[in-house]
């Protein structure tokens, strides 16, 4: 990688493949990656670093890599004070989700009817995780779950497993109406962790 990307980045990405090149059951590429993703985002450098980086209300990501060997992704997300997010899953993709400044609440939904209407679903939520800086979550492919902001600025990088957005729809859940809608997952906005 280039020497002007921040170096806990590219050692974080050196992680990554060599985890991906032992490895070869996606869970336990996941489970390994979410441990480096947790050192990255108790960086000093990296934490730093994300409090320049620009919001991504409107429904997008900051997209740091793609790998083009292995088809892991890295992004991030930037949301402003008072940013509630929708509850949602990742369709068949596993995501490893973690805080590197502010505040936000991680909750998990459970289902609770039988999946056999179309366009509804039933959902409780079944825990909240404060997620300060270095805290990081592993989401399972279809499980429900929720990202919300505070009432401060956040930021969190994102480990996906795979390439969600444009190549599968996720499902997007209603609490209260019991709603299901399909969508597709935030736009790509490319961005390098430069430094100097
Ligand atoms: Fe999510």
């Amino acid at each position: 990688m280039r020497n002007d990307i921040l170096p806990a980045f590219q050692t974080f990405i050196a992680e990554l493949r060599a985890i991906w090149s032992r490895e070869s059951d996606t869970q336990k590429r996941m489970e390994l990656g979410r441990d480096a993703l947790e050192k990255l985002v108790r960086d000093p450098d990296l934490q730093a670093h994300s409090r320049s980086w620009p919001s991504t209300e409107g429904h997008k990501n900051l997209l740091f890599h793609t790998d083009a060997d292995y088809g892991f992704v890295v992004n991030a997300v930037v949301r402003e004070p008072g940013r509630f997010g929708s509850v949602h899953d990742h369709a068949d993709a596993w995501t490893a989700y973690g805080v590197c400044d502010g505040c936000e609440y991680l909750e998990r939904f459970e289902r609770l009817d039988d999946g056999s209407k179309t366009d509804y679903a039933d959902i409780k939520r079944t825990s909240t995780t404060i997620g300060r800086a270095g805290v990081c979550d592993l989401v399972a492919p279809w499980a429900i779950h929720a990202e919300q902001g505070s009432n401060q600025r956040s930021a969190a990088v994102i480990l996906r497993s795979q390439v969600l957005v444009g190549r599968v729809l996720q499902h997007r859940y209603d609490e209260h109406t019991h709603v299901v809608s399909m969508g597709s997952g935030p736009t790509q906005i490319p961005y390098e962790l430069r430094v100097g």
